[in-house]
């Protein structure tokens, strides 16, 4: 399976790195390909311009940039996000990539008034550091919160069915957890190829 990871992180040192370079590791070994976005390292621009606007309108023409998004996308089977939770939510960068390259025509579009998926993904993904711990996450529904606006809201709106969603609590915390987190991390790297099933998250 050919495989896009998507980072936000601007630090490369950072754990979000970490668990995907796991991940990454071990989906290649598996015998899958994989193509890295990093947007920071790239300086990708999430703020969403008046040529997105004129796109969303239908009045405007994709940008070469954007293009280049939409081509790495379309290249791959599946999508794997690596993102801190920042206000329980993605980083601002990682909504902006979602904001300008998830664009009407091409991951979803109209039809007969109800909208319609886009994108023929196998599957995609979400893997989220985060420092508050697991009670925390169930106790006020942060968990499922971000299940509904991302695997939901973005991939399952844009037709993308099999959804993985991997938080990791306490990431700031003991050495020992952070292993597991590791190990969690390159456990679903070799498994990807397979259709998920609740058990792959922590959360199950
Ligand atoms: C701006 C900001 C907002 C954050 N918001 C949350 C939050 O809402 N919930 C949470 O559990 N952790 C939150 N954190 C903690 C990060 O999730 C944590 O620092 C990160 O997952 C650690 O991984 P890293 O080394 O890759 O940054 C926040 C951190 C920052 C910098």
């Amino acid at each position: 399976m050919k495989i896009l990871t998507v980072i936000a992180h601007p630090n490369e040192g950072s754990f979000t790195h970490a668990l995907m370079n796991e991940f990454i590791s071990s989906a290649k070994s598996a015998g899958n390909t994989v193509d890295v976005a990093d947007l920071y390292a790239e300086g990708f621009d999430p703020c969403f311009n008046m040529h997105d606007i004129a796109l969303y309108g239908g009045t405007g023409e994709v940008s070469d940039k954007i293009a280049n998004e939409h081509k790495r996308v379309m290249d791959t089977d599946a999508i794997a996000l690596f993102f801190p939770i920042w206000w329980w939510s993605m980083p601002a960068m990682l909504k902006g990539w979602v904001d300008r390259v998830f664009t009407s025509g091409f991951a979803f579009t109209f039809e007969d008034g109800n909208t319609k998926g886009l994108l023929t993904h196998r599957k995609a993904a979400m893997f989220c550091p985060a420092a508050s711990d697991h009670g925390f996450y169930r106790r006020y529904g942060y968990h499922n919160a971000l299940q509904r606006q991302i695997d939901a809201g973005v991939f399952g709106y844009c037709g993308i069915a099999d959804v993985e969603t991997h938080i990791f609590p306490n990431a700031e915390g003991s050495d020992e957890t952070r292993a597991s987190h590791l190990a969690h991390a390159r456990q679903a790297g070799q498994s990807f190829a397979q259709s998920s099933s609740l058990d792959d998250d922590i959360f199950g």
